[in-house]
C-alpha cells in the first residue's frame, strides 16, 4: 500500500540573516537533560518491553554479546526493530549509523523511550557495541567511533550536559533527515544551515495531529497598568511566556515541545518601532527549540501583523504537534 505523507514546508524567510540566533541556547524546564544516574527501573517505564538487564555491570567487551544482552530485547536480535507497547526503531540497514557519534550519544544519554545506558557500560563496551551495529545487522559502515568520542559524549553532570560541547556534533551526528521513531515522523533539517527550524517534515497519514489554538503571552507584571510595556514584557519575554504556556497545554495533552512539527508566529511591531522585533522573537524561541534539553525543531513561518486581540500583545503563536 502506498504510504501517504503530508509534507509541511517551512518558510525560510530570515534564514540567512539570523543564522546565529541559536547561540542563546539555554536549558529550560524540568524535562531537561537525561540523568545518567537514573536506575534502570526508573529509566524504563513498566509497560515497555524490557530486556533483563540485571543490575551488575556488563563484563563483555564483545560487541555482539553486548548487543544480544542489552539491545536486542528492544531492537530485536536481527536489529529489525519491533512494535509492541512502544515502537523500537530498526537498526538494520539504518543510515543514521553511518557516523558513530549518533549511536554513541544515544547509548549514553538515551532519547525518548530509549533509556540511557551509559551508566551500565564502560567506554570500551560502548565502543564495542557501536562498532558491532555499524558493521552488522545489514549495516556496512566504517567503524569511526573512538574512545575519545565516547568519553566526550559522557556528561559528567547535568549542568555540563547543557553545554555545547556535549551536544551531538551537527555535521557528523545530526543526520540531514532524522526519524522520530514512534510516529515515523521524518524531520528534514535546513541544508547547510544551523538556523533552528526545519526545511520540511513528513508525517505519515495515520499519525494523530494535534492543533493548538493561538496562544498569547501571560501578564508578567500585575502591577503594571494596561498599556504599560512592562505588563507583558518585550517581544523576547512575550515569546518566552507564550511558548511556556504552549508547553503546559501540550503537557496537559501528554505531549511535549519535541512533538511540535509546525509553528505559525504572529508578531506586532512594538510601540514606536517600524517593524516586528524578529531577533527578540528568536531569543525567546531558542530557549524552547534546538536546545540540548529539547533539540527538536519545527517547520515555522513568522508573520508581522497589524494587531492582535489585545493591544498589549506583541506575540501570538499556533502550533501543530504529532502524538507519538
Ligand atoms: C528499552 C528498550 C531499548 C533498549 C534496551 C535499547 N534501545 Fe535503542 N532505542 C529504543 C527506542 C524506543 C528508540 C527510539 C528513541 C526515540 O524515539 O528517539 C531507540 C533508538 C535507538 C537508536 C536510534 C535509531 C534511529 O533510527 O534513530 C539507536 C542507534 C539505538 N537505539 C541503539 C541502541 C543500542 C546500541 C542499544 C544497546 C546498547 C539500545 N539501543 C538499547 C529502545 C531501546
Amino acid at each position: 500500500m502506498r504510504k501517504q505523507t503530508r509534507v509541511f514546508a517551512a518558510a525560510l524567510l530570515f534564514a540567512g540573516s539570523i543564522a546565529n540566533a541559536q547561540s542563546s541556547n539555554e536549558i529550560v524546564g524540568d524535562d531537561a537533560a537525561p540523568n545518567v544516574d537514573t536506575p534502570m527501573e526508573e529509566a524504563i517505564a513498566p509497560d515497555r518491553h524490557v530486556p533483563d538487564f540485571g543490575k551488575a555491570g556488563y563484563s563483555a567487551t564483545d560487541g555482539k554479546a553486548l548487543y544480544e544482552s542489552l539491545c536486542a530485547g528492544c531492537h530485536m536480535p536481527d536489529g529489525k526493530g519491533a512494535i509492541g507497547a512502544g515502537e523500537y526503531p530498526s537498526l538494520a540497514g539504518n543510515d543514521l549509523l553511518l557516523s558513530a557519534a549518533y549511536p554513541i550519544y544515544l547509548i549514553i544519554n538515551g532519547q525518548a523511550a530509549m533509556p540511557s545506558l551509559g551508566h551500565l557500560l564502560d567506554d570500551e563496551q560502548i565502543l564495542a557495541v557501536t562498532d558491532y551495529i555499524q558493521t552488522n545487522l545489514d549495516n556496512d559502515y566504517e567503524t569511526d567511533g573512538t574512545l575519545e568520542l565516547v568519553a566526550d559524549s559522557r556528561p559528567e553532570t547535568e549542568e555540563e550536559m547543557a553545554t555545547e560541547e556535549h551536544a551531538i556534533p551537527q555535521e557528523s551526528a545530526e543526520p540531514s533527515a532524522k526519524r522520530d521513531t514512534v510516529a515515523n515522523v521524518v524531520r528534514h533539517g535546513l541544508p547547510n544551515s544551523d538556523f533552528p527550524i526545519l526545511q520540511a517534515v513528513e508525517v505519515p497519514a495515520d499519525a494523530t495531529l494535534v492543533y493548538l489554538s493561538g496562544t498569547v503571552p501571560q501578564v508578567l507584571d500585575d502591577s503594571a497598568s494596561e498599556g504599560a510595556p512592562e505588563r507583558f514584557g518585550d517581544t523576547a519575554a512575550q515569546t518566552d511566556s507564550t511558548l511556556t504556556s504552549i508547553r503546559s497545554k501540550l503537557e496537559a495533552l501528554e505531549l511535549g515541545m519535541g512533538d511540535v512539527i509546525k509553528m505559525q508566529v504572529y508578531l506586532v511591531a512594538p510601540d514606536g518601532q517600524d517593524s516586528m522585533d524578529f531577533s527578540g522573537f528568536m531569543e525567546g524561541y531558542t530557549k524552547h527549540f534546538g536546545t540540548d534539553a529539547q533539540p527538536e525543531l519545527p517547520t515555522r513561518s513568522v508573520f508581522e501583523v497589524a494587531g492582535l486581540a489585545n493591544p498589549d500583545w506583541l506575540v501570538e503563536i499556533e502550533v501543530v504537534a504529532v502524538r507519538p
